[in-house]
Formats: structure tokens, C-alpha cells, sequence
């Protein structure tokens, strides 16, 4: 194995009885790396990080952490998580209500039967790194959420894992504190070196903190492993493009040489696909259109108009394919865009992304 790699999994299936869960799941997590697994309620998310921690045993495939083969049940190898160096803050793990924010912290190095004066050191400079020096007196009934998710991670990283799992582990707290922590994370992470491997359904803790995510669907299975960029800017499928942010998909067919919108006889005014299907769509996130009274591109009838404080919603009706697109309520007053139900409007774009009307079936129906 190629040693800058800190986790293998190879082939790996886990099911409970008469529920598959993964199926032939492979991932490679390279050192250093901050690595996001986004994938919706269910898929599986969980169970891969119980797996990776040693708290269950796979059915069938190979764990590598570092170069130890960690979980291979075949040759009936389960190294316990206590022997596998890991750091862990699960979605309800949460911190012991009896213990200080001290005696929690150092939990870890109680366990491995540290001497005092090193735990005592460790404990006072893991706590003072996730902000929270002063407070190692205090008991979780004590604090904020956002504290306690702090001793949570300062518990998970005293021991210095050279890797730690998150599953979710901002999902208590609000939006504000969310976004705040999320960025604690990543200079955390950077400050101490720490591989992450950071599980969540929020496709933005994704985009932010990462330099690699991977996408499951709902049945499990990896669809495509690459940086944010790739995976904003080059969805392998409509899956992965819905999965990133709104997505809008427009009914286009094949006749003969020209690609019709809807059922109508517009010309889609955008490069085409190469591909022999006669059924595509094209899909597009509501920034990628540029709407206008009057010009060039598409031309469509808004059937729904939304004032939502500073954005402009518009429901708009393409020969009987619909999208939907916002724009900034002031622009759309300076510009003259302030569309009602009815009125016309004409559509360009400045981006598409085009996939065979086959690959959408089972995407949308949520
Ligand atoms: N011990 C278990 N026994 C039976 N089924 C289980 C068990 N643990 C998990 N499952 C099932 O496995 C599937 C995957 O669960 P998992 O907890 O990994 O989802 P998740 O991706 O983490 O979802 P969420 O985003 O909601 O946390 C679910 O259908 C769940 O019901
Ligand atoms: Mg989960």
C-alpha cells in the first residue's frame, strides 16, 4: 500500500439482516488530507465510521489504517478501536454530564494509563487550543453547545491521533455557531496535522473545509470522489448535481440535428450534447441563468412570482418544461425585472450541465 495512505477500505460490505447497507465499498484517505463523506439520511454514513473505529466488524472486504489491515473477516483480523489510534466525535456522542470539562478531556489518557504530571499538561493545552482555557472546572450543564461540542473535540484529540472521524458533529447547534465551528475545524485540523475524515449530509460543510469529498447515494454507493470544485463544477450524474444545491433539469429532445426545448420548437442556446439519446435534460443551478425582458436565448412565461425579501423567485414555463431561477430583489428593480405572473421573459445560461433523460429516473422522486 502506498504509505501516504491512512485509510483503505477495500470492497467492504456491511448489511443487518434483510438490510444491505454498503456493497463492495472502496476509499483511500491520503495523510493530512481534511475528506468529506456527503450523502443523504441513511446511505450509510455511520455505519462506514463504526466500521473505520472498530466498533463493528465488517461482513466482507479489507480496513487499512496506516499499514496495519485493521478489520478483515475473512482472516477473523478486528483490531479493537482502543488499539487503533483514532480520534472519534459521533453525531450523539456527546460529552459525560459528570465530569468536568477536565476529567472528559482526559478520559482518554486516564484510560491509557498516563501518568499524571503529562496528563495534567496535555489535558490544560488541548483545552486551551479549542478555545475554552478557564473553563476546565466547569460541568457540560455549564456551557453553550458550542462549548461542548469544543470538549467533545478536545477529548477526541488529546491522545494525538494521527486520524480523526467526525460524524456530524455540529448538527446540535445553530446555523451561526455551525458556520463558525466549521472553520475551527478546518485551522485545527491544519494547526495540528491531523487527517479528517468528516461525515455529514450538508453539502456546504463539504464545500467549505475540504480538499476532497465524496458523494454516496441512498443505497450506499460512492458516485464520484473528487475537490469541491470537481464536484460543483463536473457532477459524473444528475444524482451528484442534485445532491450539490438546487438543481433545475429542462426537458430537451433530439430532432435530427437540433435540440428542442420542451415541446416546443426553441433551439437550446447552449453547446450540445454528443451522445445518440433522443431524450436529454439540461440542468442548471438558479445563478447559472440569466433572465431578461427582452434579447437573445429562450423564450419563457413566468408562472410564479415570489418577492422573498432580497431575492426575486420566478417559476418560469419554457413549451411546457419549467425552472426555476432568483435573482437580488434590488438588481431586479434597477433592471427592470420585477416579473408578474404572465409576463414574458427571455432566458440564457452560464453553465449547463447535460445528462440523458434515462440517468434522472429515481434522482427526483424525494
Ligand atoms: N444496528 C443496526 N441494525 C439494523 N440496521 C441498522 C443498524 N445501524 C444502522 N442501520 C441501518 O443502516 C442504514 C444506514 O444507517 P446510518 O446510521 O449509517 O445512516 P447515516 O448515513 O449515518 O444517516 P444520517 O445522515 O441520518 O446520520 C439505515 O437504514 C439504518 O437504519
Ligand atoms: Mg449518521
Amino acid at each position: 500500500m502506498d504509505n501516504n495512505d491512512i485509510i483503505r477500505v477495500e470492497n467492504v460490505s456491511k448489511g443487518y439482516p434483510n438490510h444491505p447497507v454498503l456493497q463492495n465499498l472502496s476509499l483511500t484517505l491520503k495523510k493530512g488530507e481534511c475528506f468529506t463523506l456527503l450523502g443523504p439520511s441513511g446511505c450509510g454514513k455511520t455505519v462506514l465510521l463504526r466500521l473505520l473505529a472498530g466498533f463493528e466488524s465488517a461482513d466482507a472486504g479489507k480496513i487499512y489504517i496506516g499499514d496495519t489491515l485493521v478489520n478483515d473477516p475473512e482472516a477473523r483480523i478486528a483490531v479493537p478501536p482502543e488499539n487503533r489510534g483514532l480520534g472519534v466525535v459521533f453525531q450523539d456522542y456527546a460529552v459525560w454530564p459528570h465530569m468536568t470539562v477536565f476529567e472528559n478531556v482526559a478520559y482518554p489518557l486516564k484510560i491509557a494509563d498516563r501518568p499524571k504530571d503529562e496528563i495534567n499538561e496535555r489535558v490544560m493545552r488541548m483545552i486551551d487550543i479549542v478555545g475554552m482555557k478557564g473553563l476546565d472546572k466547569r460541568l457540560p450543564s455549564e456551557l453553550s453547545g458550542g462549548q461542548q461540542q469544543r470538549v467533545a473535540l478536545a477529548r477526541a484529540l488529546v491522545a494525538d491521533p494521527a486520524l480523526l472521524l467526525l460524524d456530524e458533529p455540529l448538527s446540535n447547534l445553530d446555523a451561526n455557531l455551525r458556520e463558525e465551528m466549521r472553520f475551527e475545524i478546518k485551522e485545527l485540523q491544519k494547526k495540528l496535522g491531523v487527517t479528517v475524515l468528516y461525515v455529514t449530509h450538508d453539502q456546504e460543510i463539504g464545500l467549505a473545509i475540504s480538499d476532497r469529498v465524496a458523494i454516496m447515494n441512498a443505497e450506499g454507493a460512492i458516485q464520484q470522489i473528487g475537490t469541491p470544485w470537481e464536484i460543483f463544477e463536473k457532477p459524473v450524474n444528475p444524482f451528484v448535481f442534485n445532491f450539490m444545491g438546487i438543481a433545475n433539469f429542462i426537458d430537451v429532445r433530439r430532432d435530427g440535428g437540433a435540440f428542442l426545448v420542451g415541446n416546443g420548437n426553441q433551439p437550446m442556446p447552449w453547446e450540445t450534447p454528443a451522445g445518440d439519446a433522443v431524450e436529454w435534460v439540461a440542468a442548471f443551478r438558479p445563478s447559472d441563468v440569466k433572465i431578461a425582458r427582452n434579447g437573445g436565448g429562450l423564450r419563457g412565461v413566468i408562472r410564479r412570482a415570489n418577492f422573498l425579501g432580497a431575492m426575486m423567485d420566478y417559476l418560469i414555463e419554457i413549451d411546457g418544461t419549467h425552472l426555476r431561477t432568483s435573482l437580488e430583489t434590488h438588481h431586479a428593480i434597477a433592471q427592470d425585472l420585477m416579473f408578474k405572473a404572465g409576463d414574458e421573459c427571455s432566458l440564457s445560461f452560464l453553465s449547463l450541465h447535460w445528462f440523458e433523460k434515462e440517468a434522472l429516473k429515481g434522482v427526483l422522486e424525494e
